[in-house]
């Protein structure tokens, strides 16, 4: 027992890891189940989930999924960012969609993402020439920034006019001076920013939670399910730097921004896809960009759910799946998609790196990654199974060489892939026993 919880109930962390977009939302959906308590712990509506259930598809981008199971509690944890009317629209359409929005929970101390971070989001994005990420132009890294920054606004803070006030004199005159001055865009009044934060104020009183160290107390004997947003390999410290997201969505990321420390997460699930996809710039070493990267965007649907940007498409690279078992703390597998190879003759994985240069083989992950352009990927090659395995739902009818596929990437892992999904919908999914 611990905090009098039950060893054998686990908590557990869903965790992207590749570049996003890895069908969390799917698998965070099927474990929501039985979980009393979901927590988003980073990130912000830069994120694009998608569930199938009940032959209707939803979309969340801020909302943990677990909000379509009735009665669950969904908390965005400190570690969030928060866009207030991106919020709202999504909260109105969950509603409209009939769904029961009472169990949404939101941190004080979540980060509020205001109109001046969006603007130099897209400034600096319009801007950067071959320094582009390719962000989603939510505004998120300069929320961020001003958050390490300590200059900015917290949800909390918008229901204390006293604390509003002190923080605006300090913070207001430097970001107008950085507005106009470095990036020559319009400065904002006092009450221009105090009107917009009475808004605000209406659109979250529903869902601020400040009684959350009472909640959290509450949930501690009970399963808690931690959803992270982007993956490994966007991760601000240990991603392809700078070509990443603003926040920590690695295991680790949970600690610090869920309000629950380390000692609550008893597993961590990389949920991956059976190939690669990233959106936005940087190098993607596995990156197809003939007829073949093609054949997966098509099968695979392969758009972007909030810019609607193509993703680039590659074969799956074990270097980086080492390297985010590594770093992201994962436990065990989840594994998306292996339905989209149902029609191919051969899959290829990568397991090394060969610098074009020198011929020096890398099998653990070069951080420098400017120097990727001189890195060619070392294949091998797999028999496709050339069936359709979307209705199969145990693991042992799955074809002999789906299988084989399966097996090799445990190895080339070292961990298990406990779950396979062969299809969107919450009822295409294998547990491995
Ligand atoms: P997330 O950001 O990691 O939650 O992933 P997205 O929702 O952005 O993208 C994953 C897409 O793949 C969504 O459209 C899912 O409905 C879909 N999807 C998830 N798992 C599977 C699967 O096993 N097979 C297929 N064909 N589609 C899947
Ligand atoms: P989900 O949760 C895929 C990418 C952007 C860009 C970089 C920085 O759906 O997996 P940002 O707006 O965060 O400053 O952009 O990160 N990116 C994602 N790519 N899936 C996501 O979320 C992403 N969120 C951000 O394309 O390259
Ligand atoms: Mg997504």
């Amino acid at each position: 027992m611990i905090y009098g919880r039950d060893i054998n109930m686990t908590n557990k962390v869903v965790v992207g890891s590749q570049w996003g977009d890895e069908g969390k939302a799917k698998i965070t959906d099927i474990l929501a189940h039985d979980a009393d308590l979901i927590i988003r712990y980073q990130g912000g509506c830069n994120a694009g989930h998608t569930v199938v259930a009940d032959n209707k598809t939803y979309k969340f981008h801020l909302i943990p999924s677990g909000i379509l199971y009735k009665g669950k509690t969904c908390f965005l944890g400190a570690g969030t960012v928060i866009l207030p009317e991106f919020f709202e629209q999504e909260v109105n359409e969950l509603i409209a969609h009939g769904i029961d929005v009472s169990g949404l929970k939101i941190s004080p101390l979540a980060s509020i993402t205001m109109p001046y971070h969006t603007e130099v989001d897209g400034y600096s994005e319009s801007t950067a020439g071959k320094g582009k990420i390719g962000t989603t132009k939510k505004g998120i890294g300069p929320t961020y920034t001003d958050k390490a920054a300590r200059i900015g606004l917290k949800i909390g803070d918008l229901y204390n006019l006293e604390t509003l006030n002190e923080k605006l004199d300090i913070i207001l005159p430097l970001k107008n001076k950085t507005l106009e001055k470095v990036y020559g865009l319009q400065p904002y009044t006092k009450d221009c920013i105090l009107a917009l934060c009475e808004k605000y104020a209406q659109i979250f009183k529903p869902y601020v939670c400040f009684e959350w160290q009472e909640l959290l107390e509450n949930f501690r004997k009970k399963q808690i399910l931690f959803e992270g947003a982007q993956g490994v390999m966007l991760d601000v410290d240990y991603g392809t730097y700078p070509f990443v997201t603003s926040s920590n969505p690695i295991g680790g990321g949970a600690a610090t921004g869920s309000g629950y420390g380390p000692t609550m997460i008893d597993e961590v699930i990389g949920v991956a896809k059976a190939y690669v996809t990233r959106v936005g710039e940087g190098p993607f070493v596995t990156e197809l960009t003939d007829e073949t990267g093609e054949k997966i965007r098509e099968i695979g649907h392969e758009f972007g759910v909030t810019t609607g940007r193509p993703r680039r498409c590659g074969w799956f690279d074990a270097v980086i799946m080492r390297y985010s078992v590594l770093v992201g703390g994962l436990t065990s597998i989840a594994l998306t998609k292996a339905d989209v190879f149902d029609s191919f003759d051969e899959i290829k994985v990568c397991t090394a790196y060969k610098d074009t240069r020198d011929g020096k083989v890398y099998t653990h992950y070069p951080t420098d990654v400017f120097m990727h352009k001189y890195l060619e990927p070392v294949y091998e090659t797999h028999k496709g199974w050339k069936s359709d395995i979307s209705k199969i739902r145990e693991y042992e009818n799955l074809p002999e060489n789906c299988r084989k596929y399966l097996e090799r990437l445990e190895e080339l892992l070292g961990v298990p892939v406990s779950i396979v999904s062969v299809g969107p919908d919450r009822e295409q999914t294998i547990f491995r026993k």
